[in-house]
């Protein structure tokens, strides 16, 4: 070892020893006579003086260190000067005089140092992820990352469950995104599909017998990236047999349980709290929703059958819904500037027709520009329906369904954040249950899996699979966490006729069917145990008790919105040869005029 101990290591106990610390300088403070350095390592930063006494050599190699440069000092431990300690610094009891100075590396003039307040672009940050991953809120993430991960197993070996590796290459399952695809050399216009999920697999491996199934899986989805999606993330995944939702349910509750404590320091209570997605969608508009505050959506669509209002009674009138939420006490944050940023927000974002509001003043009365289009008892309608205090806001959405949840949902999200309704440390856990079986897929008009195919109705939903599918509900369960999806698993139907009806409805027919999935439908008539799991998103859950609100952040080394590695720069071209033995072919792109 060139070092006897990591920068993070020294204290008072140390004092008199001799050591040795390599590492990245961090910082220089050349006094002229003596030069003052901080070392840096993951573990921590020691001060390093340098003086005359150390020898005429290794005065000057300090002067010429500069930052980022790898260097080795050796040297004996002093206590810091009277008054010159540093409580911020776990080693800040302490100083290396050093009588040994060694270059080890010379480090070009980076594009930004890891200990600067203000960070560059993200771009740069990723083209240079070596000098990015040395910033100490990077290393603390990652070492979070590690340690969440390590919990995970551990609760899960403490279980009994067995960790299996599933295959990269195989077949595409169908979670709903495109897939990543991977030509086959051996197999003429053959291609392996990335897995979206290791779901097909683990489903094999309950009718194979290995109940209690776990990975920690990577997984691969072809989608319109976002601030919490990546195209590569990890899975915590897992499958077990002979359950119902309870028992997987009760299993992540307890792994919950665990890691909030060890990493949060919170006594979570269990059972952790439900709700299903129909009361979801009703009282927050979203089936991930963020209930560390209320502002909850108030449904006013009887009041607006009974007003002349056109907006308000054109809407219900067309099988809509005038919906709203209240902004308590805070009415006079809201000039008219802001409420038409609003409008325009929900207009833009969420195609909203407009945006209707309504102040309660200091008498009681509610007033804003069509409280004159609104009859006197349909205006006490609302102040009852929304329960007005003097200062209250009430902002309205008349719309289809979806329009007033995505748009109640996004007022109600950005609010909350505004208006500052929730401390950034609290942390909600909770389900959201009973998820329709199917959606509809308004472009194509037909029905799609709102999980995946492989979800089973509830038993007593069986037979709405033929007669009414929009109101069949699944035994499907997501885990959220302070308004994300941080899992989502179901119980799987482990009768092949059962499977076969819904592939059915999803238009997947027998052929399909056989050619796509024709291995699990025979698996499922090999002696298929019932059977059910669930898979947390790893990336995720270490952003949400990181405290950060950027997947990349959590991935030592993520892909860009637009899905490329600005370090690598992949994805790159590949030579003539290669493409020929896959016997690819590229078609010249269009022309961009
Ligand atoms: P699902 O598709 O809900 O279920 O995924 C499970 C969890 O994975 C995380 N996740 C993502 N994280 C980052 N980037 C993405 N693009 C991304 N997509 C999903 C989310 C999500 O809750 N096979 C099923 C699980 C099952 O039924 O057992 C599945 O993959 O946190
Ligand atoms: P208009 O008569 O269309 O100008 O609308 C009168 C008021 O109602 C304006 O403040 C609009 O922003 C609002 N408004 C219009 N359409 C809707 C709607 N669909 N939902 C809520 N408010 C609306």
């Amino acid at each position: 070892m060139l070092r006897t101990h990591t920068c993070g290591e020294l204290r008072s106990e140390h004092v008199g020893q001799r050591v040795t610390l390599c590492g990245w300088v961090d910082r220089t403070r050349d006094h002229g006579q003596t030069v003052f350095l901080d070392l840096r390592d993951r573990y921590g930063r020691t001060q390093v003086m340098v003086s005359p006494d150390s020898g005429a050599e290794a005065l000057q190699i300090a002067k010429d260190l500069r930052g980022e440069d790898v260097a080795l000092f050796s040297g004996t431990v002093r206590p810091r000067l009277e008054g010159k300690s540093n409580e911020k610094l776990d080693t800040g009891e302490i100083e290396l005089v050093a009588d040994e100075v060694r270059l080890l590396n010379r480090c070009l003039t980076p594009p930004f140092f890891p200990n600067q307040a203000e960070l560059p672009g993200e771009e740069t940050r990723l083209k240079y992820r070596y000098i990015d991953l040395r910033r100490e809120s990077m290393q603390q993430t990652l070492i979070l990352r590690s340690r969440i991960i390590k919990a995970m197993r551990d609760y899960f070996a403490e279980h009994n469950f067995i960790d299996v590796e599933t295959p990269i290459l195989g077949r595409s399952t169908p979670e709903g995104a495109r897939d990543y695809l991977v030509p086959s050399r051996v197999h003429w216009g053959k291609f392996f599909a990335l897995p979206q999920s290791p779901q097909l697999y683990k489903q094999i491996l309950m009718v194979a017998g290995y109940d209690r199934y776990m990975q920690v899986a990577r997984c691969f989805r072809d989608e319109d990236l976002r601030a919490d999606r990546q195209p590569e993330f990890t899975q915590l995944d897992l499958e077990m047999s002979f359950v119902d939702a309870e028992d997987i349910i009760g299993m992540i509750d307890g792994l919950m349980k665990r890691l909030a404590k060890e990493f949060l320091g919170i006594d979570l209570q269990l059972p952790l709290p439900r709700i299903t997605y129909d009361e979801a969608m009703r009282r927050f508009g979203h089936d991930a929703p963020d209930i560390r505050y209320g502002m909850e959506i108030v449904d006013a669509s009887s009041l607006a059958r009974q007003t002349e209002f056109r907006v308000f009674r054109g809407a219900v009138d067309g099988g809509g819904f005038v919906r709203g939420i209240k902004i308590e006490k805070r009415a006079e944050e809201f000039s008219r500037k802001r409420i038409d940023e609003l409008t325009e927000f929900v207009k833009h974002d969420f195609g909203a027709k407009g945006l209707a509001w309504l102040r309660c003043e200091a008498d009681g009365t509610l007033w804003s520009p069509i409280s004159k289009n609104l009859e006197p008892a349909v205006l006490d309608g609302f102040k009852t329906a929304f329960a007005c205090q003097p200062g209250d806001l009430i902002l309205l959405l008349a719309d289809s369904w979806e329009v007033t949840c995505k748009g109640l949902h996004g007022l109600r999200k950005r609010l909350g954040a505004e208006l500052q309704m929730y401390d950034p440390k609290q942390m909600n856990f909770s389900w959201v249950v009973e998820f329709p079986m199917f959606d509809r897929d308004p472009e194509e008009e037909r029905w799609v899996a709102m999980h995946h195919p492989f979800t089973a109705p509830r038993p007593q939903d069986l037979a709405k699979l033929k007669e009414s599918p929009a109101e069949c509900r699944a035994v499907a369960y997501d885990l959220v966490i302070n308004g994300y999806e941080a899992g989502g698993g179901t119980i799987r139907i482990h009768d092949s006729e059962v499977q076969q009806s819904v592939f059915d409805l999803l238009g997947i027919t027998p052929e399909i069917a056989k050619n796509r999935f024709g291995f699990l439908l025979d698996a499922l008539r090999y002696g298929a145990p019932p059977h059910g799991g669930i898979a947390l998103g790893i990336d995720r859950v270490v952003m949400l008790f990181g405290g950060l609100d950027n997947i990349r952040d959590c991935i030592a080394f993520p892909k860009t919105q637009r899905a490329m590695d600005l370090m690598t720069e992949a994805p790159g071209d590949v030579e003539g040869k290669q493409m020929k033995e896959l016997h690819i072919q590229i078609e010249t792109p269009p022309v961009k005029k």
